[in-house]
């Protein structure tokens, strides 16, 4: 299975890229990112780290990187923490449309069908897909229009999917507070956790297996991540 993962330098896409190198049913890994990841992988790795500088229209050479992709998980955003040093416009073009111009493309560039094209969209816990769902949390933290806008990107990738006549399969993933050894614990109330390496291997076993929905809330990603990660230690 090829797998590009999008925003190859983040938190949770490191984690991603450490568990995907030692899965077996992963043959090949595209670490797409604004930057190279470091340190640089070895070379005839399956890990390849290629450099977008523009993701709102990729280059020829990025593109002949992300041909016949099986799966992709996209973790892409600005997050709550960097929201004031981000204009709101240039939040939604990064939080939103990098993410579809992602699927469109890598469904383009499938030239061998395989099966369809799993893209898994890394969003949050509390994203309201409309108006009339917005959590007081949002309300209490000004935080509105940024779920919002979060929703709004769950509902585009999900539609994608369902428009494609079968050639995506598109799923939305709703952490909430994603712990890691080393990192402080947060506690918002109202807002579950999940530990990093707990949802990276939930990720993985569903862009691998298959969706078993098309949105995994956090209950569900430590479920399946846990499992996961117990039959790993089996094998
Ligand atoms: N961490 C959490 O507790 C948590 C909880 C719930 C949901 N999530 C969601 O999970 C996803 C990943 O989160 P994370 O914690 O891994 O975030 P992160 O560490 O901030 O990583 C974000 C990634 O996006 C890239 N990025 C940001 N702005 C960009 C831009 N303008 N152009 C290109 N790339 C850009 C970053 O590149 P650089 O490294 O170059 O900045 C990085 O690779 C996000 O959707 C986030 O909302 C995270």
């Amino acid at each position: 299975m090829k797998l590009v993962i999008g925003g190859s330098t983040g938190f949770v896409a490191t984690e991603l890229i450490r568990q995907a190198l030692e899965h077996p049913r992963i043959t090949s890994i595209v670490a797409l990112g604004r930057r190279e990841i470091l340190p640089s992988p070895d070379e005839g790795s399956k890990l390849r780290s290629i450099v977008c500088d523009n993701f709102e229209s990729y280059s020829d050479t990025v593109n002949k990187e992300l041909e016949n992709a099986d799966a992709c998980i996209w973790t892409i955003a600005v997050t709550p923490s960097k929201l004031a040093s981000v204009p709101f416009e240039e939040t939604c073009k990064i939080s939103r449309d990098y993410a579809t111009t992602a699927v469109k493309t890598l469904d383009t560039l499938r030239h061998e069908q395989n099966g369809p094209l799993r893209f898994l969209y890394i969003s949050g816990h509390f994203a309201p897909r409309s108006a009339d769902e917005v959590p007081k949390e949002l309300k209490n933290h000004g935080l509105i229009n940024y779920g919002l806008l979060r929703g709004e990107a769950e509902t585009q990738i999900l539609a994608y999917g369902e428009q494609s006549n079968g050639t995506v399969q598109s799923c939305v993933a709703k952490p909430g507070l994603i712990d890691a050894p080393g990192k402080e614990k947060r506690t918002i109330p109202g807002v579950p956790n999940i530990d990093l390496q707990v949802i990276a291997a939930a990720l993985l076993d569903q862009i691998i297996n298959g969706f078993e929905k098309d949105t995994l809330s956090n209950a569900d990603m430590i479920r399946i991540g846990q499992e996961a990660l117990t039959w790993q230690q089996k094998a």
